[in-house]
């Protein structure tokens, strides 16, 4: 169970705590007695970083901010700190922890408790047995001390949710959540969030003439689903939508191309771009953003079966451009591509399509980096970037010339699915860049979205990346949209 966050403005001296200091110095709220002062101090003039104290009736840990990191660095210290003590926190079964600071950055306690919210996800639905680790609890409340403004705490509780909200999804294996029951979920969250869903069946993408959604699909025995979500404040600040497309294969076998060996684990997590743009709809709705927003979730499993579509196959698109099949592993670009096309019926003033597209993102710039390619201009660039680096879901731009579309051209249809081994990722973005016809960023969190093991408070399995990047994003968007016309 998540913690709830909430805001106090009296600490009792009965309470544990967790004090964030920017100095050597012990704040008298901490009711701390001369010899554990003494300590305290000690500890953070040989540089601990952290210092636990037990007396008995509560426990107190001080938290020192890195020294050295300023800005955006210092922040991720912080929320990276969060999850270092997680497990001693956890081990002393609090039910209620205060977070505090004393001298040190404004937003240092939302930070940390940011950090400590993500690391202590955790995905253990199918478990039957209780197990040690299980049965100690995390604090059910965390009361956060301070200068901390209601719509700042909301939106780090929703802001959060979501991120929960997003790995659960990408978490469920495929033989619990296929296109229809990725569907049912979206439309679930709609309802508890206040955003508009709805899911066009197989009948009627087959009457929209979706050919690269239908293509993928043929080797399964469960049918795709469309899912448009709309979020549409009472006024908006923009005419024209921001239109989010997600990538929702809920699992990638490569089909014909099947993949071989390892290459196909983590493939439940081909849906992540669609997880993300549901939570992204899922904050906006919650906070009221004052931006108009559709989603697009083109989904399907692509598999190997009795009426799968093959190399060499040509398809006709929704935009009724011609694909030749290079490769059936290569199908998240044709699901894409489709709702690409079908977001021109919005006259949207910018696309952002976020999805596992290339393993060769992963191979380029590994866990670290989402890789980032667009035509929309510097300054939204500028501010994916700077947005990036706030949450510390930092974006990689690659380049996008004209050239790279030379790769995908085919002999017997309009384009290819695959333009061969070298600049993988480059070539899967300038495919669906045909497809736009409004401002497009491309994302492609291949590299970032399923971790292997944990790297502090992004944990193993779904990481949800993305999906801070893109409300931060959209936020700013808002909240400058003038200023950036
Ligand atoms: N879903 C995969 C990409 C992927 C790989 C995501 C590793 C996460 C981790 C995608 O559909 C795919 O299979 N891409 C192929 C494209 C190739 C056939 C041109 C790839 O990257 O190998
Ligand atoms: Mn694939
Ligand atoms: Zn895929």
């Amino acid at each position: 169970m998540k913690s709830e966050i909430i805001k106090i403005s009296q600490i009792s001296p009965a309470q544990s705590i967790v004090c964030i200091v920017g100095k050597n110095e012990i704040p008298l709220f901490l009711s701390l007695n001369k010899t554990e002062k003494e300590y305290a101090l000690k500890q953070l003039r040989k540089k601990e970083e952290i210092v636990f104290i037990n007396s008995y009736f509560k426990c107190t840990y001080i938290v020192k901010v890195k020294e050295g990191a300023s800005g955006y660095k210092a922040r991720e210290e912080l929320r990276k700190a969060a999850a270092g003590i997680k497990k001693l926190i956890k081990s002393n079964n609090h039910s209620e922890l205060v977070i505090a600071s004393h001298s040190t950055y404004k937003g240092a306690v939302e930070d940390f408790t940011e950090g400590l919210l993500l690391s202590s996800y955790t995905f253990k639905k199918y478990k039957t047995r209780d197990e040690d680790e299980v049965k100690k609890n995390y604090p059910a409340k965390l009361l956060l001390y301070g200068d901390i403004n209601k719509s700042e705490l909301k939106w780090l509780t929703d802001l959060t949710d979501a991120v929960y909200f997003v790995r659960d999804l990408i978490n469920e294996p495929v033989n619990h959540l296929n296109a229809t029951a990725l569907a049912v979920a979206i439309e679930k969250t709609g309802k508890s969030a206040g955003f508009r869903v709805e899911v066009l069946a197989k009948r009627k993408i087959e009457a929209l003439k979706m050919g690269g959604l239908l293509a993928v699909n043929k080797g399964s025995v469960d049918p795709p689903v469309f899912c448009i979500l709309e979020w549409k404040p009472a006024k908006p600040v923009n005419k024209q939508p921001v239109v989010l497309v997600g990538k929702g294969i809920v699992y990638d076998t490569g089909g014909l191309n099947i993949k071989t060996g390892e290459y196909m684990s983590g493939m439940k997590g081909d849906m992540a771009g669609a997880a993300t743009v549901t939570g992204v709809l899922y904050t906006a709705a919650r906070n009221s953003l004052p931006l108009h927003v559709i989603g697009l979730i083109p989904a399907t499993d692509n598999r190997p079966g009795g009426n799968a579509y093959a190399q060499g196959d040509i398809i006709t698109m929704y935009s009724k451009l011609t694909v030749e099949v290079g490769n059936t592993d290569a199908e998240g670009r044709l699901i894409l591509a489709d709702a690409i096309s079908y977001a021109s019926k919005f006259k949207p003033e910018l696309i952002i399509d976020i999805a596992t597209l290339t393993g060769s993102a992963a191979v380029t710039f590994g866990t670290q980096a989402i890789a980032m390619m667009t035509n929309a201009g510097r300054k939204y660039i500028k501010l994916l970037e700077e947005c990036g680096n706030e949450v510390y879901e930092r974006v990689s731009e690659l380049p996008f010339w004209d050239e790279y579309a030379e790769m995908i051209k085919s002999e017997v249809a309009d384009i290819r699915n695959v333009g061969g081994r070298e600049a993988g990722t480059i070539t899967a973005g300038k495919f669906l860049e045909k497809f736009a016809t409004s401002p497009l960023i491309h994302l492609d969190i291949a590299g970032t979205e399923m971790l292997k093991k944990d790297d502090h408070y992004r944990l193993r399995e779904g990481t949800g990346s993305g999906l801070r990047l893109l409300v931060t994003f959209l936020r700013r968007l808002a909240a400058d949209y003038k200023k950036l016309k």
